[in-house]
């Protein structure tokens, strides 16, 4: 064989640190700043909340972070994982480009997200905490807890999206096969929980409520604390394993990315993946990076940049995020991990400053391009992921209409193998396209309108 099909690494390969973007940002980080006093938040404020540890990688600087020996062990499950070249997509798409996809679905949970839930739950354990609480939207996240929890020994509580909690029941088997507890949100144990159903009893539910419950119940009791799967600072910072080891596979295969491309719902993946590149692109080096969420919760490509609560019912900091308003209820898109009302302020930062290019699509067309993905590579991806096989099709068409060998690489962050519902209703013509009209974000945005805002 001329050239291989994949880039395998040993597991003496595994990153042995995290890459911190923060060292390396242009200009200053704004602060999250306190609900009630609109001052910046300091570690005590947040303690209830998180052990001392990930505090401190929230607001850390040092450009890399070492990994602690128990974490690797339990990530050398299925790390490194295998970056593939699609060869046989780019015969489909007669395309000169070159198309790599780091393969992240080959996890116990199916995706990226235990790279930072064993690592929460490992330093909650060793801070002697006895629970965690978290939300879900599609079901990933909260697996990938539910794993962690049962590896290190924490009692983990999953508050589940409503319509995901019906969309995907198997997903929720899962968590208990992993011994956590699941609940539709919003859900009666709590007071927030209570509220939303008295007022809609038929919501389809947020990940912004579900944070509100999940935040609510970890503030209530002494053993407990709160775990979020994306957004913050310290969980994307978890996730740079998977960019630090894309690095090291480029090298092998002797190329380097011209096009960077993940999918963003908090932003947590595309940051793991994305970040040890754009630390060459701050220093100089030309590449397009290209940030991809749904037109029907288009939080980047239309959310003003702006101080707003993380979580629905405002319990959390006010982030510095691009935002469509802490009380947006997306429509109900498959893609359930792309139903947030904000993203990352460290995503948002290098949207503002130019360096990550953010893009929208319909919910079909996504579909279209993960059928034909799943027709060509094999790899049934989740939908969330199918957003960034979409974005990476039209980079490699308009690479051939250019006649330009680019090297395109996207993150293939989840397998779709509990999504097939989605992929029924595709076949079945029964998909619909949202796309939110002008109106509802002015609507959506109003509660942003009295916080203070971000200098830019
Ligand atoms: C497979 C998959 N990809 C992407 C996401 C989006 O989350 P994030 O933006 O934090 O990577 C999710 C969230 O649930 C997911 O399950």
């Amino acid at each position: 064989m001329a050239e291989p099909t994949k880039i395998v690494l040993p597991e003496s390969e595994i990153p042995k640190q995290w890459y911190n973007i923060q060292a390396d940002l242009p200009g200053p980080t704004l602060p999250p700043l306190h609900p009630a006093t609109k001052n910046p938040v300091g570690p005590e404020d947040l303690s209830p909340i998180f052990p001392m540890a990930l505090i401190q990688q929230e607001v850390s600087t040092e450009r890399f972070i070492p990994i602690p020996e128990e974490i690797l062990d339990v990530l050398s499950l299925w790390r490194p994982t295998p970056l593939f070249r699609a060869r046989r997509l780019e015969k489909a798409l007669g395309t000169p480009a070159h198309i790599y996809y780091k393969y992240e679905g080959n996890s116990p949970p199916g995706s990226h997200k235990p790279n930072t839930a064993v690592a929460q739950v490992y330093y909650n354990m060793k801070e002697g905490v006895k629970r965690i609480t978290t939300e879900t939207g599609a079901g990933q996240w909260g697996s990938a807890l539910s794993f962690a929890g049962k590896v290190f020994g924490v009692e983990i509580k999953v508050y589940m999206v409503r319509v995901s909690f019906e969309q995907k029941p198997y997903r929720k088997s899962m968590m208990h096969a992993w011994g956590a507890t699941v609940v539709p949100s919003p859900s009666p144990d709590t007071e927030y929980g209570r509220k939303v159903l008295a007022e809609n009893p038929d919501t389809p539910g947020s990940l912004g409520i579900a944070i509100s419950e999940a935040i609510e119940d970890a503030v209530s009791r002494e053993d407990t604390k709160y775990s979020l799967g994306s957004v913050l600072n310290h969980v994307l910072l978890h996730q740079t394993v998977i960019g630090e080891e894309v690095h090291k596979q480029m090298e092998i295969a002797g190329e380097y990315p011209d096009v960077l491309i993940g999918c963003v719902g908090g932003g947590s993946n595309f940051a793991g993946f994305a970040f040890p590149f754009l630390r060459d692109k701050i220093a100089g080096k030309e590449m397009k990076v290209i940030a991809v969420e749904p037109k029907a919760c288009p939080t980047l490509t239309k959310g003003p940049f702006a101080y707003d609560f993380g979580d629905t019912s405002g319990l959390t900091p006010l982030l510095p995020m691009h935002t469509l308003g802490h009380t947006f209820v997306p429509p109900k898109i498959h893609a359930g991990g792309l139903r947030y009302h904000g993203v990352a302020p460290l995503i948002s930062k290098l949207v503002l400053e130019g360096l990550v290019e953010p893009r929208a699509y319909g919910q079909r067309e996504v579909f279209d391009a993960a059928v034909l993905f799943a027709r060509t590579e094999g790899f049934i991806v989740a939908p969330e992921t199918a957003h960034a096989v979409k974005a990476t099709i039209d980079e490699a068409l308009k690479a051939k209409e250019e006649g330009k060998k680019k090297v395109i690489a996207f993150n293939l962050s989840g397998h779709g193998h509990f999504d097939m519902s989605a992929y029924d209703a595709y076949f079945n013509g029964q998909l619909e396209d949202y796309e939110l009209p002008e109106e509802e974000i002015k609507k959506a945005l109003k509660v942003v309108e009295d916080y203070p805002k971000p200098e830019v």
